[in-house]
């Protein structure tokens, strides 16, 4: 019976045990955790969301509370078309989390940085490119881009002389998307170093309506690895979603896929950055617990917990702070509906916005509590301790307990 150990993911010469932990906004995915799997030869994945902020937290900068100054008159405007985030302090943000996380690696794994496209931060296409930009010159091993079509991504950072060197991937969610990607980049002459096909059972954004059920993940790898083949094309394939045991994961490797990336079962370590009362949410939530809803701004669907505080909050858009999902033009959906819903009861106090939601803020704050679809299992990963709390695992329990399961089986730990 094969384990996940039996298998490698190649880069060039270099190999890697197949297991990536998947980025995780805003800093859920902390450096700690993506160190860890590191360490053990793996690869972890930083984000840059909201990365001002991050850095304020990290390294005790003060980028929000200056750009708030900055922008203070224009609080209680509607229209949030003037903030603009100061490219040179994006750059710094991203420079000291990418740098500070890059010097403390050790071990033969690789640290790549996840890049939402959908944090379009009034001006996308700049803003993206400093962030990636930013990323290579801190020596970021590689980059993920997620959460858009990626269509002039590549083309952004071609000028960089790490263009060739760093390892760069996307995710994707069908054969379409993959093909107008190639289609689209086919000019630079540069392949993505890695594709990572995120199914339906993944945590955070979607890439999928909310029709997301009727879709399954092997046979969207299936789609892809064949179309690869078709093309002559090698460029390693990684599963994501829904991914729990070490033996599902051993499944797509035997299936054509390169390497498994996985997040949901590290919502739980002691390293990953979600506060325990929230760790504790995720244990106890049952299968109805976990939903999948319209709230984010971004316009994708977005999986989580059904007690998240994030649903039906109605507080001040708080873009002035961070305003990480202005569209060009200065627009957000959640703004939209908070105006509408001030419109509809102008004398009311506190006011519950239902359709959308300030994503910033209350991923911030870690109160919009994302998850994968397998969270309700996550319960049978652990002991349960005297004052009836679950134990949270360290991030090397579970990379092993991936890596060397075999039988369906979850280690518990010691
Ligand atoms: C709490 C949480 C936050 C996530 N945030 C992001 C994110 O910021 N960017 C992204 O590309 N994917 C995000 N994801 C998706 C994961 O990186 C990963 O691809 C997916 O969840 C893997 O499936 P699994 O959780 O079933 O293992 C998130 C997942 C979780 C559970």
């Amino acid at each position: 019976m094969k384990r996940v150990d039996d298998f490698r993911l190649m880069f060039g010469k270099k190999e890697y045990v197949p297991i990536m932990v998947g980025g995780m906004g805003v800093d859920i995915s902390t450096a700690e955790l993506a160190l860890e799997a590191a360490r053990l030869g793996g690869i972890g994945h930083i984000s840059d969301a909201m990365v001002n902020d991050v850095s304020d937290r990290r390294f005790d900068t003060s980028f929000v509370k200056d750009k708030t100054r900055f922008y203070k008159h224009n609080i209680d405007n509607s229209d949030k078309s003037i903030i603009k985030f100061d490219l040179g302090v994006l750059a710094e943000a991203t420079r000291r989390h990418v740098e500070a996380t890059m010097e403390a690696k050790r071990g033969d794994g690789l640290i790549f940085v996840n890049c939402m496209e959908k944090l379009t931060m009034n001006g996308p296409r700049e803003t993206l490119e400093v962030r990636m930009k930013s990323a290579l010159d801190a020596g970021i091993d590689g980059i993920t881009l997620s959460a858009g079509l990626h269509l002039g991504s590549f083309a952004l950072i071609a000028d960089h002389p790490r263009f060739r060197d760093a390892k760069l991937g996307i995710i994707v969610s069908s054969v379409r998307a993959l093909q107008i990607f190639l289609r689209k980049n086919a000019r630079l002459d540069r392949l993505p170093d890695y594709v990572i096909v995120e199914g339906p059972l993944a945590g955070g954004h979607l890439g999928f309506g909310m029709d997301w059920a009727q879709y399954d993940l092997a046979t969207i790898i299936a789609e892809i690895v064949q179309y690869l083949q078709t093309e002559k094309l090698t460029i390693p394939v990684i599963a994501a979603g829904g991914i729990f045991t070490g033996s599902d994961a051993v499944s797509f490797l035997e299936n054509g896929s390169a390497a498994v990336q996985v997040a949901t079962r590290f919502t739980v370590a002691n390293e990953c950055g979600l506060p325990d009362s929230a760790k504790q949410e995720y244990f106890r939530a049952s299968e109805e617990d976990i939903i999948v809803n319209t709230i984010s701004p971004t316009g994708y669907p977005m999986r989580m917990l059904k007690s998240t505080p994030a649903i039906g909050s109605g507080i001040r858009p708080n873009c002035e702070a961070y305003g990480y999902l202005l569209d060009g033009n200065g627009g957000c959906a959640y703004i939209t509906a908070y105006n509408h819903e001030v419109m509809l009861h102008p004398n009311s106090k506190n006011i519950s916005v239902k359709e959308k939601t300030c994503l910033c803020t209350h991923m911030r704050n870690f109160n919009c509590w994302t998850c994968g679809h397998t969270t309700y299992r996550l319960k049978d990963t652990t002991k349960r301790l005297e004052d009836g709390s679950y134990q949270t695992l360290s991030a090397e329990h579970i990379f092993k307990d991936y890596q060397f399961s075999v039988d369906q089986q979850v280690a518990l730990p010691a």
